[in-house]
């Protein structure tokens, strides 16, 4: 098979748009993703997810494409859920670094983010194929949270969840 036409990179373009928006569409919280690599290290996710009580643990997806992608394999790693006031601390680790250096804090297996909605520091458990991404599950060995309200994403733009919309754990 040769190269595409035009005419067919145009429709593979207009489809990633339509999953891109289509995604778009479920509303998630905003965190990041922090660890101790080559150097101290941060990228900016909204693929957290929970994944298990017992034994406890989380995953987030990376790009391969990342630079923190290669680095992250085998690492013990932070995930920093941000809090609404966060939104420049999500841009300063998606590639668009902020006037102020974050402020960092030796965690008990990987350094984590001051300030933060929650935290969970995690041990690497698995690494399974995502297409160009990568799934990183870890399993959660000292977590914590805070009052405030949410950060989150939807249709590409960030937005805020009221604390009054939180807090039903014991319904769960
Ligand atoms: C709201 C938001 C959510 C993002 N979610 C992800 C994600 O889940 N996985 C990912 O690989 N990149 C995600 N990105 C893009 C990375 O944060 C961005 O490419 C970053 O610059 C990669 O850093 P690195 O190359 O230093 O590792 C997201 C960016 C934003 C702004």
């Amino acid at each position: 098979m040769g190269d595409p036409s035009e005419y067919q990179r145009r429709t593979i373009r207009s489809r990633d748009h339509h999953f891109r928006g289509s995604l778009g569409r479920f509303a998630t919280g905003v965190a990041i993703v922090t660890f101790e690599g080559t150097t101290r290290h941060g990228i900016t996710v909204n693929s957290f997810t929970s994944v298990s009580m017992e034994p406890p643990l989380v995953l987030a997806s990376i790009a391969r494409t990342a630079r923190s992608h290669d680095e992250l394999a085998n690492r013990p790693f932070t995930v920093n859920i941000l809090g609404a006031e966060q939104q420049s601390l999500a841009m300063h680790f998606a590639g668009r670094p902020q006037a102020h250096e974050p402020l960092w804090i030796e965690g008990q297996v990987a350094p984590r983010l001051a300030n933060v909605l929650a935290f969970f520091e995690c041990t690497p458990w698995a690494a399974y194929d995502g297409g160009d991404h990568t799934l990183y599950l870890g399993e959660v060995v000292d977590f914590s949270y805070r009052s405030g309200d949410a950060l989150a994403f939807a249709n590409s733009r960030f937005t805020t969840i009221p604390e009054s919309q939180l807090g039903v754990e014991d319904l769960l």
